[in-house]
């Protein structure tokens, strides 16, 4: 992939026959009174894919950005590609397309793009924590039959899941009518994921990659910008480290969702399509230490969870 053109590069193919941009802002974490302009600087930077999430307490503001983009006709709907996710309390079977709906209301649409399962991990209707007492018996098989129920309405474009290992993904596209069009998951040059990037390739679900740049700050673990294969790669083609993360994670096939309030950064990390990372260099991302940084520790729990262990939450995977 390394010498594709700027054309191919911008969006991939779902199983759905939908493209999905190889791109999107990152909205976790994106504060209350900043997130909207972030929407804003993006789309006008030229994102059209905006990755949300109920639990991210900020669809409201993005529904507002979005409503002043496509009224003022920066964008239009039909070209921007939506995602949001199911948390976790809402996993039951009648919960989901009511959960969908708060969604659209917030963000002011009619039907989204994509709509993931946002954990394998199930806490009771209504709760909000990982407390011992909010954790809930998983019902995926029927979560994902109401999911279905979504997509054949047309109100969901997609649907895919985020967080599932490679065995979650087996055993899911085992009992899926419609098999998931998107895993989104951590992906980066310091945790590249290779069985589940093969496994994704030969299945055709397309990889998301969130946390791209490795959540700088976020993580105690987490300084993947200043991985010194990144540093050096990034010197010899002249583009910043992030830039750098960004272009692998395209090259590999999967669309990168880095997350941003910064007007500057947001158009650095769209600045990804007239150059590529030539095969000598790429090669040299192979050789860098492997880490998951996040872990899910909070769906961990000894007796009340399906996942004593974050060996099985990750299904050895980590
Ligand atoms: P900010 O929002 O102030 O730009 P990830 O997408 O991997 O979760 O990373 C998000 C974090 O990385 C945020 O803290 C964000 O801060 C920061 N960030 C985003 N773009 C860049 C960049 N190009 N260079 C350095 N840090 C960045």
């Amino acid at each position: 992939m390394a010498r594709e053109s700027e054309r191919e590069c911008l969006c991939f193919d779902l199983n759905t026959g939908a493209k999905i941009p190889s791109v999107g802002l990152g909205t976790w974490k994106a504060p209350p009174g900043v997130v909207g302009q972030a929407v804003i600087e993006a789309v006008k930077a030229g994102y059209r894919h905006i990755d949300c999430a109920r639990v991210y307490d900020n669809e409201k503001e993005i529904g507002e950005a979005l409503k002043e983009l496509f009224s003022t006709g920066v964008a239009d709907r039909n070209e921007m590609f939506i995602t949001s996710k199911l948390w976790c309390s809402d996993h039951a079977a009648e919960d989901v397309s009511k959960a969908l709906t708060r969604s659209l209301q917030d963000l002011q649409l009619d039907f989204v793009d994509l709509y993931l399962i946002h954990w394998p991990v199930r806490t009771k209707s209504g709760s909000r924590g990982f407390a011992p007492e909010d954790m809930a018996p998983l019902c995926l098989p029927e979560t994902w039959t109401a999911m279905e129920g979504l997509y054949a309405s047309g109100q969901a474009r997609a649907i895919g899941v985020s967080n599932f290992s490679t065995k979650k993904l087996q055993d899911l596209l085992k009992y899926a009518k419609v098999p998931p069009a998107v895993n989104q998951v951590e992906c980066h040059p310091v945790w590249h994921q290779p069985a589940l990037h093969n496994l994704c390739k030969s299945t055709g679900v397309h990889l998301s990659a969130y946390s791209p740049l490795g959540s700088p700050g976020s993580w105690v673990k987490g300084e993947i910008l200043k991985e010194p294969v990144l540093v050096e790669i990034a010197k010899e083609l002249n583009k910043s480290p992030a830039q750098v993360a960004l272009r692998w994670g395209i090259q590999m096939g999967h669309s990168v969702l880095p997350k941003s309030v910064n007007a500057s950064r947001i158009r650095e990390n769209f600045d990804l399509f007239s150059w590529s990372i030539p095969p000598e260099l790429f090669a040299k991302f192979s050789g860098i230490h492997q880490q998951r940084l996040l872990q899910g520790t909070f769906a961990v729990h000894e007796t009340c969870s399906p996942y004593k262990s974050l060996n099985e939450l990750w299904d050895g995977e980590i």
